[in-house]
């Protein structure tokens, strides 16, 4: 693996030592990739909420149904990477089910930097759904080694509320109807002392959270496939008034991926 941007002085002319030193074009440490992707520092305390997807060079979120065969290696460890950086993994319902999703890993690799972050051994996950039509006997809600959120809104079906709480997941209420207000998850994720969020999409949910204005930052891997095809981009969902900008924070290549960090344009008045 090898940066692109920014180019650095280590990138000109040390071509070939990387973080602990690697050879240009090996692999690098999970350690390297954590320094690489670390949480910008916020002084005010609040949330920073990154979105971690892939997307093949035609736009497709997906191949048949999964991520996975549009995903690579090295695209799961920058992947496991950001799971280990975050303290929460904010996911929509539909890709829980699709993808089969499991209570995140307590990875030795990042068990120092976690602990010194006062962060739990693994992530949390927070599922947002609106049906709750989701089985709550998985072990990702019986269990998790941080707690699991289950994100919904006031007007859920009221069993499958008691019935999530049932399950040991921790039901945060952040909308009115069933329906999740980005913002208001956000800030009970803050509420509960969760800063670093990510989000693992997938397209209908982060579309919302593109809408509403709370995402700071995408962790776009460029793969280099295309497929045709009607798949989802990485964001659905209605479009925004105006485009909004981003910025381009680093880049990163390897076997033809691209690994990019964008973040939100900040005005200067923020
Ligand atoms: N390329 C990538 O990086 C990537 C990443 C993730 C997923 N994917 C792919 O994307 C597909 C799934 O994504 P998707 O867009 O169909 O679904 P999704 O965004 O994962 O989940 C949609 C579901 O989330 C819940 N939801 C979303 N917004 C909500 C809100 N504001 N309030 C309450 N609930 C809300 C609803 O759940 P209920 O139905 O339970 O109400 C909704 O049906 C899969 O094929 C997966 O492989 C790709």
């Amino acid at each position: 693996m090898r940066r692109l941007f920014p180019v650095t002085y280590e990138t000109a002319d040390h071509a070939g030592r990387q973080g602990g030193g690697e050879p240009l074009g090996s692999e690098w440490s999970l350690d390297a990739l954590a320094d690489a992707y670390a949480y910008p520092p916020r002084a005010d305390h609040q949330a920073w909420l990154r979105a971690n997807m892939v997307s093949t060079l035609d736009g497709a979120a997906q191949h048949d149904g999964r991520s996975q065969p549009i995903s690579s290696d090295t695209d799961m460890r920058v992947f496991g990477t950001l799971r280990g950086l975050a303290d929460v993994v904010v996911v929509g319902a539909q890709t829980v089910r699709q993808e089969g999703y499991r209570p995140a890993r307590a990875r030795e690799a990042f068990a120092a930097r976690r602990a010194a972050a006062g962060q739990d051994p693994a992530p949390s996950i927070a599922v947002i759904s609106a049906s709750l039509d989701l089985d709550f006997s998985l072990p990702l809600f019986t269990e998790p080694l941080a707690p699991t959120y289950v994100i919904t809104g006031s007007g859920a079906p009221a069993e499958r509320i008691e019935a999530a709480r049932g399950s040991g997941a921790e039901v945060l209420l952040a909308g009115e109807g069933a329906t999740v207000d980005p913002d208001r998850a956000v800030a009970a994720l803050a509420d509960r002392g969760h800063r670093r969020l990510l989000t693992e999409g997938g397209p209908r949910m982060l579309g919302q959270f593109v809408a509403a204005g709370v995402l700071d930052e995408l962790c776009l891997t460029v793969s280099p496939m295309l497929t045709a095809g009607d798949a989802q981009r990485i964001a659905g969902g209605s479009a925004l008034t105006v485009p909004e900008r981003f910025e381009l924070l680093s880049l990163l290549e390897e076997d033809g991926f691209l690994y990019t960090r964008y973040g939100r344009r900040r005005h200067s008045a923020e």
